[in-house]
C-alpha cells in the first residue's frame, strides 16, 4: 500500500465534524407549527383541519383557551394582515415554494389520496434550501403534497426525517384514509398512512396523533446537537376532521364534555378540545427549546393554513366569525390566517404588526434570517419580510394575489397595500360564502383567563429568555382590544348576495365584505387597475394538473398502506452527458478505494 492509499483511507475513516467551530449554531434555529385548518375539497372528501380566525383568544373570543399560541404572540409579534391561500395544498405548495401556486400547477383541488401530483422538482423548497445553509431538516405531520414516487415525499424534497402522514388528513387514533371513489364510481380505496420516513408504523395505532406529533417533535428537539442549525416543520392534523372526514377525535370525551360544558353542541366541545390540546403542545415545543437553551436563538412560527369550516361536508365547527366566507373561498374568512411569531432575534416584539404578509413571504424572510442571501432564490412572488416583522418598518409589498383557479372560475386579488379586494367568480356557485361560526363572547362563555397566559407552559419558557420584557395583564387586554374587528358586524346585518363577477370590497373600512362597491362610479379607477393586474396573473397560470385517482396506487397492493406507488423517478429532463460522466467516474473511484480498504486496510 502506497503512502498516498494510506493517507487516503484514513481521510476516509475519519468522520467530518459538521461544524468547525464548538458552541450553540450561529445560525437561529427555525420552527414552524401549522394547524389544520378546516378545508374541504370539491366534491371530494379532503379536507384540512384549522382552526378558524376567532377561535384563538387573542382575537377576542372566550370559547376556546388557547393560552400557549396566545403568549406566543403577546411576547412575539401578531400578525394582523395575514394572508394564506383558501385550501391545504395550494397554502403548503406557496409555504414551501415561496410562490404563489399559479406557478406550481397546485392552485386548485387538493391532491386527492392515490393522486399522482406533486411539487414541481424544478422548484427548491424550503426545507431543501436550509440544507444549503447547513441546517438539519425535520418534518411532523401532514404533508399533502404528493407521495407517487419516494423523490416527491418529504425525505425526497430536502427533510432529514418526517414522522406522520402523506395525506390530507387520517382518522386520529387508526391513521388511515380512504380515497374518494375512482372513475368507476364505486372503488375507493383504504390505507393505513403514518410513515416514519418510508417506513409504516403501526405500533402507534391507537394513540391520539396530536400528542404523539408533539412527543415525535420534542424527541428531535431532545436529539438535536445544539451545534448545529435546526428546522423543525410540525403540521398537526387538529383541527382538521380525521376518520372518514368526519371524526372529532379527542381523548377523553367525558373530560371534553365537562370541560366545554358551556358549549352547546359536543361536535363544537370536541373542537374546542383537539385546538386546547394542541395549544398545550405549542407549550411542550416551546418549554423544550427554553431546557436545551437553544430558545434564545430560534424563531417560532405559528399559524392555520386556512379559514375554518364551520358548516358543509367536513364540517369542523370551527369559527372565523366575524368574517364572511369560509376554507374554499377568497373571503377574509377563507384565507386572512391567525399568524403569530416569536423570536428572541425580533428587534421589536410584544405588537401588532399590520403590514401585509403573504403565506408565500416565509421563504425568503427565513432564508435570510438563516444567514441566506436572497438574491440567490432568483425571481420569486415571496418577498422578505424579516426587518418588517422585526422592525415594523414598511413592507414592500403592496398587493397578493389571492389565487386563480382556472377550473371553478374563482379568482381574486388584493391592492392598494391590502385595502382593496377585487374577487372574480365564486366557489361552487357560492356555497360557503355568508356568514357562519360563533362568536364565542358573553352569553356562558367563561371570561377570558389572563391568569392562564401569563402561567403557560409557554410563557414561563419565554420568561427565561434574557432581555425579554415580562408580560402584564395590561398589555394582553390592550392588544386584544386592538384586534377586535367585531366592530364590522355592529351593524347587525347580515347581506346575502354571492359573487358570480366581480365583487370589490374596501377591507380596511368593511373587513366584514358587507358590502361589493365594484360598481360605485368613484371606485372605477381601482376596479380597472386591479382587474388589469388580475389579467395579467392569468397570462402567467401553470395550468393544474389534477389527475383522477391512479388505480396502481390501491393500499391492497402494498399490505394495506399508502405507500409510494411509481417507480424511479417522476419524470425528468435527461441529465448531461457530462453530469453522467462526472457520477460514473465518482462512483468508479469510490468502488475502487472501498475495495482497496477492504483489502488492504
Ligand atoms: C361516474 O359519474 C359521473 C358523474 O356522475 C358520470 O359522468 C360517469 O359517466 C360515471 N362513470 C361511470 C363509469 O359510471
Ligand atoms: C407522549 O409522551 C408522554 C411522556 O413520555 C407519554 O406519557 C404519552 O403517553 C405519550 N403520548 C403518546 C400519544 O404517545
Ligand atoms: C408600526 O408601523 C406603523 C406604520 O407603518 C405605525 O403606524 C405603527 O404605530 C407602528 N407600530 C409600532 C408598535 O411601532
Ligand atoms: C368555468 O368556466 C368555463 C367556461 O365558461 C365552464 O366551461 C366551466 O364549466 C366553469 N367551471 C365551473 C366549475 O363552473
Ligand atoms: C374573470 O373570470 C372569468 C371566468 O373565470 C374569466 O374568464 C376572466 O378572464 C376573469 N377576468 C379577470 C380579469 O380575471
Ligand atoms: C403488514 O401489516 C401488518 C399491520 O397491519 C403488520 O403487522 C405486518 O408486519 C405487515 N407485514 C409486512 C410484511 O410488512
Amino acid at each position: 500500500m502506497t503512502v498516498i492509499e494510506r493517507v487516503l483511507c484514513i481521510l476516509v475513516l475519519i468522520p467530518v465534524p459538521s461544524t468547525i467551530a464548538g458552541g450553540a449554531s450561529d445560525k437561529p434555529h427555525i420552527v414552524i407549527i401549522l394547524a389544520d385548518d378546516i378545508k374541504r375539497k370539491n366534491y371530494l372528501q379532503d379536507f384540512f383541519i384549522s382552526k378558524g380566525w376567532n377561535d384563538f383568544g387573542f382575537h377576542g373570543s372566550n370559547q376556546i383557551p388557547t393560552p400557549n399560541i396566545d403568549a406566543l404572540g403577546y411576547n412575539g409579534v401578531i400578525l394582523d394582515k395575514y394572508y394564506t391561500q383558501q385550501t391545504c395544498s395550494p397554502s403548503r405548495a406557496a409555504l414551501l415554494t415561496g410562490n404563489y401556486p399559479i406557478r406550481s400547477g397546485l392552485q386548485g383541488t387538493p391532491l386527492q389520496a392515490g393522486e399522482n401530483r406533486y411539487i414541481p422538482q424544478d422548484m427548491a423548497i424550503l426545507p431543501e434550501r436550509l440544507k444549503e445553509l447547513g441546517y438539519r431538516t425535520h418534518m411532523v405531520g401532514k404533508w399533502h403534497l404528493g407521495f407517487a414516487y419516494e423523490k416527491v415525499t418529504p425525505t425526497g424534497r430536502g427533510f432529514d426525517s418526517h414522522f406522520g402522514y402523506w395525506n390530507g388528513y387520517i382518522g386520529y387514533f387508526d391513521y388511515t384514509i380512504t380515497s374518494p371513489t375512482l372513475p368507476d364510481n364505486v372503488t375507493r380505496f383504504t390505507g393505513f398512512d403514518l410513515h416514519q420516513n418510508l417506513s409504516p408504523q403501526w405500533q402507534y395505532v391507537g394513540r391520539y396523533a396530536t400528542e404523539l406529533f408533539s412527543n415525535k417533535s420534542l424527541e428531535i428537539i431532545d436529539k438535536h446537537n445544539v451545534e448545529e442549525p435546526l428546522f423543525l416543520m410540525v403540521t398537526h392534523l387538529a383541527a382538521h376532521t380525521g376518520k372518514d372526514g368526519i371524526e372529532l377525535g379527542v381523548p377523553d370525551i367525558t373530560k371534553t364534555n365537562r370541560d366545554y360544558k358551556y358549549i352547546a353542541l359536543e361536535q363544537r366541545r370536541r373542537y374546542a378540545d383537539i385546538v386546547n390540546i394542541m395549544d398545550d403542545t405549542v407549550g411542550q415545543i416551546v418549554d423544550r427549546l427554553a431546557q436545551k437553551k437553544m430558545l434564545e436563538n430560534s424563531i417560532i412560527l405559528f399559524f392555520s393554513d386556512n379559514g375554518a369550516q364551520s358548516v358543509g361536508l367536513f364540517q369542523n365547527y370551527g369559527s372565523s366569525w366575524p368574517f364572511r366566507g369560509l376554507k374554499f373561498t377568497l373571503f377574509e374568512g377563507g384565507i386572512r390566517g391567525s399568524a403569530v411569531i416569536y423570536s428572541p432575534l425580533l428587534k421589536k416584539r410584544g405588537y401588532i404588526n399590520r403590514h401585509l404578509i403573504h403565506i408565500s413571504d416565509w421563504l425568503p424572510t427565513l432564508y435570510h434570517a438563516a444567514g441566506g442571501d436572497v438574491g440567490k432564490l432568483g425571481k420569486i412572488d415571496g418577498i422578505n419580510q424579516w426587518d418588517v416583522i422585526s422592525k415594523n418598518v414598511t413592507t414592500k409589498r403592496t398587493e397578493i394575489l389571492l389565487n386563480i383557479d382556472e377550473r371553478e372560475n374563482q379568482s381574486g386579488i388584493l391592492g392598494y397595500e391590502g385595502r382593496y379586494k377585487l374577487v372574480n367568480g365564486t366557489y361552487q356557485n357560492g356555497i360557503y360564502d355568508q356568514y357562519y361560526g360563533e362568536d364565542g363572547r358573553g352569553g356562558e362563555n367563561p371570561p377570558y383567563n389572563v391568569q392562564l397566559i401569563l402561567n403557560s407552559l409557554t410563557n414561563r419558557a419565554i420568561q427565561t429568555v434574557p432581555d425579554q420584557s415580562p408580560l402584564f395583564p395590561e398589555d394582553v387586554y390592550s392588544t386584544r382590544r386592538l384586534l377586535d374587528v367585531s366592530w364590522c358586524r355592529d351593524k347587525n346585518f347580515t347581506p346575502n348576495f354571492v359573487c358570480t363577477g366581480f365583487c370589490l370590497f374596501d377591507i380596511y373600512s368593511d373587513p366584514c365584505e358587507t358590502t361589493n362597491i365594484v360598481s360605485n362610479n368613484e371606485n372605477r379607477e381601482v376596479f380597472q387597475s386591479l382587474r388589469a393586474r388580475l389579467g395579467e396573473f392569468y397570462k402567467e397560470i401553470v395550468p393544474q394538473t389534477n389527475q383522477q385517482i391512479d388505480p396502481k396506487s390501491d393500499p391492497k397492493r402494498f399490505n394495506n398502506t399508502w405507500w409510494t406507488w411509481l417507480d424511479e423517478k417522476p419524470k425528468r429532463p435527461v441529465t448531461g452527458f457530462f453530469t453522467r460522466l462526472r457520477v460514473m467516474i465518482c462512483s468508479r473511484l469510490i468502488t475502487f478505494y472501498i475495495v482497496r480498504m477492504f483489502g488492504i486496510c
